[in-house]
Order: C-alpha cells, then sequence, then structure tokens
C-alpha cells in the first residue's frame, strides 16, 4: 500500500531543491566559470577515455571539457535551467554527440548503469540534500577498473559573508569513512585536503580548501 504522507512529504521536499536550485540559476546568465574544475582536469590527464557521469554538473563546464578530452559524458542535475545552459555549451563546443544531459534528484532518482569515472565536483547543497547515500551509490556507478572522483569545499570561502548560513563541511576522512568501501575492492589512490589560490565573485583573492577523494574500483 502506498504511504501517502510519505511520498507527499517526499515531493514537497524534491519541489523545494528544485525551487532552489532553478531560482538560484536564474539569478543570472551564467553563475560558474564555465571553466572545468582544477583537480578533475589534473585527474583525467592520466587517465584512458572511457564513459563519464558528472553529477550535480551544473551548467556543464566539467561535461563539456571531458567530452571535448574525448570521454562520453551524461551529466546529471537537478536544475532543468542548468542543464539547458550545459546543452547549449555542448553544442556550442561541437561536444553534443558525446554528451547527455539529464534531470535528476539525485536524492530519490539515480541514474542507471555504470561509468568508468563517476565525478561529483563540489556537490553540496544547502537544501536537504542526503549526500552519503548519494555518494554511496555513486560508489556503486563506477566500473570495473573505473575511478570514483570526490572533490569538495572543505571550508567556507573567505569571502563568504559573516553569518551566512552553510552546511557543515566535513573532513575529507569523515567523507571517505561514509562511502562505506569495501577494503579489497578499491585502490585509495588520493585522499587529502590541498589548499589552492582564487579568486572571489568580486575579484577578492583566497585560498581555497578542497577535500579529494580519488579511488579505483578493483572488484
Ligand atoms: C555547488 S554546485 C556545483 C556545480 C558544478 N559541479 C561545479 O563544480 O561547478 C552543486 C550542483 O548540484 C546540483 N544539485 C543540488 N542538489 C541536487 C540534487 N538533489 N540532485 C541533482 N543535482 C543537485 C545543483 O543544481 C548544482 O548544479
Amino acid at each position: 500500500m502506498t504511504d501517502h504522507s510519505d511520498t507527499q512529504e517526499q515531493q514537497a521536499a524534491a519541489a523545494d531543491a528544485t525551487t532552489f536550485w532553478d531560482r538560484r540559476y536564474q539569478e543570472k546568465d551564467q553563475i560558474w566559470s564555465g571553466r572545468v574544475n582544477p583537480v578533475l582536469a589534473e585527474v583525467v590527464g592520466e587517465l584512458e577515455v572511457g564513459s563519464a557521469l558528472d553529477l550535480g554538473c551544473g551548467e556543464g563546464g566539467d561535461a563539456v571539457w571531458l567530452a571535448g578530452m574525448g570521454w562520453r559524458v551524461t551529466g546529471i542535475d537537478i536544475s532543468e535551467t542548468a542543464l539547458q545552459r550545459a546543452r547549449t555549451a555542448a553544442e556550442q563546443q561541437r561536444v553534443d554527440a558525446r554528451t547527455s544531459f539529464e534531470r535528476h534528484d539525485l536524492a530519490t532518482d539515480f541514474p542507471s548503469g555504470t561509468f568508468d569515472l563517476v565525478s561529483a565536483q563540489y556537490l553540496h547543497s544547502p537544501v536537504d540534500f542526503p549526500r552519503g547515500a548519494v555518494l554511496q551509490q555513486a560508489a556503486r556507478a563506477v566500473a570495473l577498473g573505473g575511478r570514483l572522483l570526490i572533490v569538495d569545499h572543505g571550508a567556507p570561502p573567505p569571502w563568504m559573508p559573516e553569518g551566512h548560513e552553510h552546511p557543515p563541511f566535513p573532513t575529507v576522512q569523515q567523507t571517505f569513512d561514509e562511502l562505506g568501501l569495501i577494503q579489497d575492492h578499491w585502490r585509495v589512490e588520493r585522499l587529502e585536503a590541498i589548499e589552492r589560490p582564487a579568486v572571489g565573485p568580486d575579484g577578492q583573492q583566497g585560498v581555497l580548501l578542497d577535500n579529494i577523494i580519488l579511488v579505483c574500483r578493483l572488484a
């Protein structure tokens, strides 16, 4: 029997996340730089080309770059506004034949299939989001011999206004532990927090902390 109260609650939560992110994207014609995230570019440079899943792909900066490198990429986001921008970027870069952008609310609806690379770049959300469970599903979507790359903010950016509410930033070890990987089935290739110089939205110079997890599926 369907539990209507649960279903309605789930729908309400989903609508909130969708509304939040669509509004966020609609605030401006472009939210992100459009450039590939630096850690992804560094990691992918050493991998053989294959299939990739980009979770929370936003406006498609990473997916379009990956496709330009020859990868077949599925980009997933909750915001149709962001996805439409990603499709346009892929067409403009003439890589649309190697990209597919799909709307999923990862909290309730994870894409099917396995991939040589599953990438989650700054997959944070201030709206109720079961990040641990989503990242566990991300690990299950990695093909044998494939890799999971998670890059997270390890701390708020220095230009974040004081008193600004944000979800807690887990340490890299906390995120890794939450994945619950079977030790013998994975090789840990990177597990570290690194600092990198960055420029804020109003040109502020600062240093950001990135948490990086890169694991390769062995079994
Ligand atoms: C902080 S942004 C990062 C965007 C991009 N990966 C980047 O590095 O620029 C988080 C992205 O996750 C998406 N997102 C948030 N909650 C989601 C959900 N429940 N399902 C799918 N995507 C979601 C947002 O729409 C947004 O594009």
